[in-house]
């Protein structure tokens, strides 16, 4: 019996790769020994599909055209023309897309899932019964291990869950979702920080130990700001109404600091997303984009009404003929040449970017 699954696990690696991997088998599923899972959680950045299968409204979904075209020819859930960030890491590490975890065929998990959910927030009050919230994308998570347990072993499932990566973004929503009448921008901070405090100690205790987190970006760059005060001139970002944005990335940088003291086995790499959205929309063709202020799906000054599609609120919408040369896709997701840009940067970009490891280091640690 044995010797038969090891040719059969010879056989699929031989032929995916062209060559012999050294592989090992966990049950009846073989991997290459160097196998590193990505578990994705977050908001729509990284959702590839998990509110489509959620009560909602269309303002936290993108299952319609032309989402997704460029790429899939039809939509998936992502707010993208084609692919976003965590579809990048993926390929990069030689994973297969990674599933959104409420997709209702069977799951194997051993790859990773996806728990991303459009419009979530670090605080369970962000758009709160409309996305899947970081408490609860957390508690997925647990069902996820108690799966993986009952295939792999005790064993093996701590293994996997150790050498996984753990991608986040989260926290732009609960910015946009601030009520100042509750808290003191500095107080509000400290909830969104702890609360991500809170998601990596819970990770950590069900095994998890390398995280790949993004900072918030200059929401002033977005061309739904640019849009709301009329716009300034094309490539100009509002530096306003990115101040409330540093104060979140200077804490959580000190935070990460911290954590690595605190927590044994911590690793992370941070991408300075804030930096990123601040130069390529100033200087887009320093990265191979035409523009960087204006979107390229919606209505209005920079196309910043968040319109596109036509299912949402404001009606109509325009669509350029070439997303690739856009930084934006709609007025505050990037195109899927945005994410490739951002997703390359964080796999193998250098510390003026991202730091202390990349994530490239990250998954081979
Ligand atoms: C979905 O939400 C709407 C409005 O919030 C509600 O009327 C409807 O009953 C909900 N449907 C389900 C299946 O929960
Ligand atoms: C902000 O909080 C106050 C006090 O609880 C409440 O009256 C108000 O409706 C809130 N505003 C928003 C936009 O949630
Ligand atoms: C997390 O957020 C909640 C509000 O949702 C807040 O009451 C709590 O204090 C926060 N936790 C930490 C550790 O800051
Ligand atoms: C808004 O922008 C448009 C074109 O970008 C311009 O024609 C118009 O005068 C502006 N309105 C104000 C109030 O600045
Ligand atoms: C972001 O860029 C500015 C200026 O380009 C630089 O001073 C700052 O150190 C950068 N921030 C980080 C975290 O690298
Ligand atoms: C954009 O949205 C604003 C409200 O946020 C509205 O006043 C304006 O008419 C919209 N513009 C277009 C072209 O739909
Ligand atoms: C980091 O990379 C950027 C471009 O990707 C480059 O301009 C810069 O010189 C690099 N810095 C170091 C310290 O290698």
């Amino acid at each position: 019996m044995a010797s038969n699954k090891f040719s059969f696990c010879f056989l699929i690696f031989f032929i995916s790769y062209g060559m012999l991997i050294p592989t090992q088998c966990l049950g009846d599923i073989c991997l290459p020994k160097e196998h590193v899972a990505l578990f994705i959680f977050g908001d729509s950045l990284f959702d590839v599909g998990n509110n489509n299968y959620i009560n909602t409204t269309t303002d936290y979904q993108a299952n319609f055209s032309p989402y997704g075209e460029t790429f899939f020819k039809f939509s998936t859930g992502r707010f993208s023309d084609g692919r976003v960030i965590p579809d990048f890491i993926a390929e990069y590490a030689k994973l297969p897309l990674i599933q959104p975890y409420l997709f209702p065929d069977s799951q194997q998990y051993i790859n990773g899932i996806n728990f991303a959910s459009a419009g979530a927030g670090a605080l369970v009050e962000t758009y709160q019964g409309m996305v899947i919230d970081l408490e609860t994308q957390l508690t997925y998570f647990k069902n996820v291990k108690n799966v993986l347990r009952q295939k792999l072993g005790d064993e093996e499932t701590t293994n996997l869950l150790a050498k996984a990566v753990y991608l986040i973004n989260i926290a732009g929503n609960d910015y946009f979702a601030e009520n100042s009448s509750l808290y003191t921008h500095e107080k509000y901070v400290s909830m969104v920080v702890g609360n991500i405090t809170t998601w990596i100690k819970g990770v950590h205790e069900i095994g998890g130990r390398k995280f790949g987190l993004l900072n918030t970006p200059s929401i002033g760059c977005f061309p739904f700001v640019n849009a709301l005060v009329n716009g300034t001139k094309i490539g100009s970002c509002l530096e306003e109404f990115s101040a409330p944005a540093q104060v979140h990335n200077t804490m959580l940088s000190e935070e990460l600091e911290k954590l690595t003291k605190e927590i044994k086995g911590f690793k992370y790499s941070l991408f300075d997303l804030f930096n990123f959205t601040l130069d390529a929309s100033s200087n887009p063709t320093k990265y191979g984009l035409k523009e960087g202020a204006v979107a390229c799906c919606g209505s209005g000054p920079y196309n910043g009404n968040y319109s596109c599609g036509d299912k949402r609120l404001v009606k109509g919408y325009d669509l350029c003929e070439n997303p690739s040369e856009y930084l934006f896709f709609d007025s505050t997701h990037p195109t899927e040449t945005g994410s490739r840009i951002i997703s390359q940067l964080m796999w193998s970009g250098n510390q003026s970017i991202i730091g202390p490891y990349n994530l490239k280091a990250l998954f081979e640690e």
